[in-house]
C-alpha cells in the first residue's frame, strides 16, 4: 500500500507496428509536455504493446530521453526456452525490455481456457526471469449474479499465489477486473472496486509476511477506466492504480489519466 501508484496500458492486439510507434511517440511526447511533468516521474507508466510491437516500441524507449515510461507484455509462457512452439519465454521478454508482465487476463482465460493453474506457472517464472506480474483475477457477471464474487476472487488470488514467496527485491501487482465491465463502457463504482480489493488484500496478508504486502505488492482496478473517472479510483486507499485497455489507445486520454492520478 506504500507503493508508487501505477497505470498500465493494455494495447492488446489493436495496433500494427506503426500504429504502436506512433502512439507510444506521442504518449512520450504529451508527457514530455505536461505541466505536470515533476509529478508523472513519482508514479508508474507501463505501456504493453502487442508482442509484434514490442521491440519497435523497446528501440524507442531505450532512447535516453524518455526513459521514464516502461515497457510491459500481455502474457508470457512458463518456461523460458524449449520445445514450445508458438510460446513466448519470460526471460526473452526482459531481454527485450520488458519490466512488467500481464498473467491471467480475463481473455485469456475465457478465449484461450487458461486456468488458474497455469497462471500460477506462469507467475513463477516470470518471477524468476525478473518481471514483475500483474495477475488479473474477476469474477464473472453470472458469478456475481449468484454472490459467488468474493469466493471468486479469493479463489482466483489464492490459487495464483499460493506457494510462491516472494524476496524484498520482487514484486507482483494484481489487477482486480471484474469480466463482465471490460470493454463495456461502464465501470464499476469506486466504493465497489474498494470493497473487492480489500478483499484481496485480506488474502495477500494471509499468504505473505505484512511488510512484503505492504512494500511489494500493489492492487488495482481495471475495467472501463477512461479520464472521467480514474481519479475516484485512485483516490481510495486500497487502489494503487488502473489497468485500461480501449482509453489507453488514445495518447492525449492515456496522458489525462497519467494527470489525473499523479
Ligand atoms: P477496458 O479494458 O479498459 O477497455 O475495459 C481493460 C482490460 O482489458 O484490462
Amino acid at each position: 500500500m506504500k507503493n508508487k501508484k501505477i497505470i498500465i496500458a493494455n494495447w492488446k492486439i489493436d495496433l500494427d507496428i506503426k500504429e504502436s510507434k506512433r502512439l507510444s511517440v506521442q504518449v512520450l511526447k504529451y508527457l514530455k509536455k505536461s505541466n505536470k511533468k515533476r509529478k508523472l516521474a513519482k508514479i508508474d507508466i507501463v505501456l504493453c504493446p502487442g508482442f509484434t510491437s514490442l521491440s519497435a516500441i523497446s528501440k524507442i524507449f531505450k532512447s535516453k530521453v524518455f526513459k521514464k515510461v516502461i515497457l510491459g507484455a500481455q502474457d508470457c509462457f512458463w518456461e523460458d526456452k524449449g520445445d514450445f512452439t508458438g510460446e513466448i519465454s519470460p526471460i526473452r521478454l526482459k531481454q527485450l525490455g520488458c519490466k512488467y508482465v500481464i498473467l491471467g487476463h480475463s481473455e485469456r482465460r475465457q478465449n484461450l481456457a487458461e486456468t488458474d493453474d497455469m497462471v500460477h506457472k506462469k507467475i513463477k517464472t516470470a518471477l524468476k526471469s525478473g518481471l514483475i506480474p500483474i495477475i488479473c483475477i474477476g469474477e464473472t457477471l453470472d458469478e456475481r449474479r449468484r454472490g459467488l464474487k468474493d469466493y471468486v476472487i479469493l479463489n482466483q488470488a489464492s490459487k495464483a499465489l499460493a506457494g510462491i514467496s516472494l524476496k524484498p527485491k520482487q514484486k507482483i501487482v494484481v489487477a482486480y477486473e471484474p469480466v463482465w465491465v471490460i470493454g463495456s463502457g461502464r465501470a464499476i463504482t469506486p466504493e465497489e472496486a474498494e470493497y473487492m480489493n480489500k478483499v484481496i488484500y485480506q488474502r495477500m496478508i494471509d499468504l505473505f509476511p505484512l511488510s512484503i504486502v505492504q512494500n511489494n505488492i500493489r492492487v488495482i482496478y481495471g475495467g472501463s477506466v477512461d479520464s472521467s473517472n480514474v481519479k475516484s479510483f485512485v483516490d481510495l486507499q486500497t487502489i494503487n492504480g488502473v489497468l485500461v485497455g480501449s482509453a489507453s489507445l488514445k495518447a492525449k486520454e492515456f496522458v489525462k489519466m497519467c494527470e489525473a492520478i499523479c
